[in-house]
C-alpha cells in the first residue's frame, strides 16, 4: 500500500521555523558561525532524526545530531527574526514612495498610493461585511494621483505593522506580512535575500486557484495507468476527517486523481452529506432535487443505465452543472449499502499516450467532440428522488481541453449523453477515428483500473482528469459484478469549494497568514 507523507502542524511548524532560520543565515542577520561537528548517535529518536532530515543540507553535512539542532533552534528562539517584520521605513522622493526594508534583508519601494488603496484595516474597510468604506475610498473622495504623497511612515508593535499617513488626512496601518507577501507583485525591488520566502508550499493548489489558471504541471501530477501503477491512497475515514488527514487527502486527490477512503460510520446519504461539506465544502446543488446528493438504487427495467447495475457503465467525467461551463473539479461516491466494482481511468495518462501515437488525433479532439444534452427532469425517470424543475442543458466543447500553454487542463466526456456531432465536413471521419482509439483506450486494460467497494466506502476523484464507469459486461451476461441491494449516493464539489476548503486547513494548520486569492504568503 501507498505510504501517507505526513503534512501536520507540527511538521509545518518546524519548516516555517528553519526556513526562517535560513533567511537570517542569507542576510546576515543571524551570525552563521561555523558549527562544530558531531557524530550523529545511533539512537535517534524518530521525531529528531526527522527534524534533522528537514533541515538545509549544509546543516546537516556538518553532521550534527538531532539533540544539537534542536537545542539550537530553542536557543535562538526567542532572538529569531521574522522575514516579514519590518526593520526601516522611510518616504522617498518627496512622498510619493515609501521604502520598506524586512529584517531577512529585502527592500522594496512601494507607490504612496498603493498603500492607501490597499490599506484594509478598520479606518478603511467593515470588516464584519467583508466591505471597503465607499466613502472613504479615492474614487469616492476624490485622488489628485499626480500629487498623492505619504507625509509620515513608521513602524509599529515592533515592526509587525507600517503606519502611515498620506496628504488626503488620512492614516492606516497595515501588516509587515501583507506588504511582505505583495511586495514582489507590486513594488519595486531594491533588495532581494536568497531565501525571502516563508516557506508555506502552495503551489500544489495554483491549478485551481481559479477557472482559468494554467493546467498543472507534470512535476504537480502523478499520472497513472493501469494495474500495474502506483496505487491508490487508501486512508481511513478516522484519519480524513482529522484537520491534518483533510488537507492531506485533498492534496493527494489533486496529485494522484483520486483517494478511496474507507470505514465510514453509518454509511447513507446524510453521511455523504456531511463528510463532503467538512472535508470539502460541501456538494453542488442541482436544482431539480432537494437534495444535493444523487442515488443510485437499483430499478428493475430502468431506461437509464445508470439504474440498471447488471451492465456496464463506460468511463466518463461527471458534466455536473452547469455541464455549459466549467464543470465541478471532484466527484464524491460513497456506497451506501451493498457492494460493487467501479472502473477508473487516468484521463490524463490517456491524453498523454493519444498525443505520442496519434498527433494529429490529439489535436481534432482538442478541438470537437463533447457536444451533450441533458433534459433534468426528463432524464431522470428512474431515479428514486423526486425532480420538480427541470433545466435543459447544452454543452459543445472539446474533449481534451487545453490551457493557453497548450497543455491537457480538463477532460469532459460521457458517451451516453453525446449528442450529433459538430465536427466539418472535412474533418469529421479523422475526427471520428481519433475519438474511436481515445475511447478504446480508455477502457483498455492498459489504463483502466478496477477498485472493489463496499458500504462504508468512499471514492473521490479529480472530476477534470479521472473517468470513473462500473465494471461489468454490455449484455448484462457475466452478472455478480454489483451485489443486488447496491446504494451508490455521490454529488460533485464546485472547484471554489475545494478552494475554500484548503486555504481554510492551510491557514488553520500553518502559522504563516495568506493574502490575496493566490495565497501571498
Ligand atoms: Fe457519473
Amino acid at each position: 500500500m501507498l505510504s501517507i507523507t505526513k503534512f501536520s502542524a507540527v511538521n509545518s511548524t518546524t519548516r516555517f521555523a528553519v526556513s526562517q532560520r535560513t533567511s537570517q543565515a542569507c542576510s546576515g542577520v543571524v551570525p552563521s558561525n561555523p558549527l562544530p561537528q558531531f557524530a550523529v548517535p545511533s539512537t535517534v529518536c524518530s521525531k529528531d532524526s526527522r527534524l534533522l532530515r528537514s533541515l538545509p543540507k549544509r546543516y546537516q553535512s556538518r553532521n550534527l545530531t538531532a539533540a544539537r539542532v534542536i537545542q539550537q533552534e530553542r536557543s535562538v528562539e526567542s532572538e529569531i527574526c521574522s522575514p516579514s517584520r519590518i526593520s526601516a521605513i522611510s518616504l522617498s522622493d518627496n512622498g510619493f514612495n515609501v521604502e520598506i526594508h524586512f529584517e531577512d534583508g529585502t527592500r522594496y519601494i512601494f507607490h504612496s498610493l498603493w498603500l492607501r488603496d490597499a490599506c484594509r484595516d478598520e479606518r478603511f474597510l467593515k470588516s464584519a461585511a467583508g466591505e471597503r468604506i465607499l466613502a472613504l475610498t479615492p474614487l469616492v473622495e476624490g485622488c489628485d494621483v499626480s500629487n498623492f504623497r505619504a507625509e509620515r511612515a513608521e513602524t509599529v508593535d515592533g515592526g509587525d505593522k507600517a503606519l502611515l499617513a498620506w496628504n488626503d488626512g488620512h492614516s492606516g496601518a497595515l501588516d509587515a506580512s501583507f506588504l511582505k507577501a505583495y511586495a514582489p507583485q507590486v513594488a519595486e525591488t531594491i533588495e532581494t535575500s536568497c531565501e525571502s520566502s516563508t516557506g508555506l508550499d502552495v503551489s500544489w493548489l495554483e491549478p485551481y486557484m481559479s477557472g482559468t489558471c494554467p493546467a498543472p504541471t507534470e512535476e504537480q501530477l502523478s499520472i497513472w495507468a493501469g494495474p500495474d501503477g502506483e496505487d491508490f491512497l487508501v486512508m481511513p475515514y478516522e484519519k480524513a476527517i482529522t484537520p491534518e488527514g483533510n488537507l492531506e487527502l485533498i492534496q493527494r486527490i489533486l496529485r494522484h486523481g483520486a483517494v478511496k477512503v474507507t470505514g465510514a460510520p453509518d454509511p447513507g446519504e446524510e453521511r455523504l452529506r456531511s463528510f463532503v461539506y467538512d472535508c470539502f465544502g460541501g456538494l453542488q446543488k442541482d436544482p431539480s432535487r432537494a437534495e444535493a446528493n444523487w442515488k443510485i438504487v437499483r430499478k428493475e427495467g430502468a431506461a437509464s443505465v445508470s439504474y440498471n447495475p447488471t451492465v456496464r457503465l463506460n468511463n466518463h467525467t461527471d458534466q455536473s452543472l452547469p455541464n455549459h461551463g466549467i464543470p465541478a473539479l471532484l466527484l464524491a461516491m460513497h456506497y451506501a449499502e451493498g457492494w460493487g466494482a467501479n472502473t477508473f481511468v487516468d484521463g490524463f495518462a490517456v491524453a498523454k499516450a493519444l498525443k505520442e501515437r496519434n498527433p494529429r488525433g490529439f489535436e481534432l479532439l482538442t478541438k470537437y467532440g463533447n457536444n451533450q444534452e441533458r433534459d433534468l427532469l426528463a432524464s431522470r425517470q428512474d431515479a428514486s428522488q423526486n425532480h420538480t424543475d427541470s433545466m435543459y442543458l447544452t454543452s459543445v466543447a472539446p474533449i481534451i481541453q487545453l490551457d493557453d500553454a497548450g497543455e491537457v487542463k480538463r477532460i469532459q466526456y460521457n458517451e451516453v449523453f453525446r449528442t450529433p456531432a459538430t465536427v466539418p465536413y472535412s474533418l469529421f471521419t479523422e475526427w471520428y477515428e481519433a475519438y474511436l482509439q481515445f475511447g478504446t483506450m480508455l477502457h483498455s486494460p492498459e489504463f483502466e483500473r478496477e477498485m472493489p467497494m463496499s458500504e462504508g466506502d468512499f471514492f473521490i476523484m479529480n472530476n477534470w482528469r479521472v473517468l470513473h464507469g462500473r465494471a461489468g459486461s454490455h449484455d448484462g451476461s457475466g452478472r455478480g459484478r454489483q451485489s443486488p441491494n447496491r446504494v451508490l449516493v455521490g454529488g460533485t464539489v464546485t472547484r471554489e469549494s475545494v478552494f475554500s476548503k484548503a486555504r481554510a486547513l492551510l491557514l488553520q494548520l500553518s502559522p504563516v497568514p495568506l493574502h490575496g486569492p493566490t495565497l501571498l504568503s
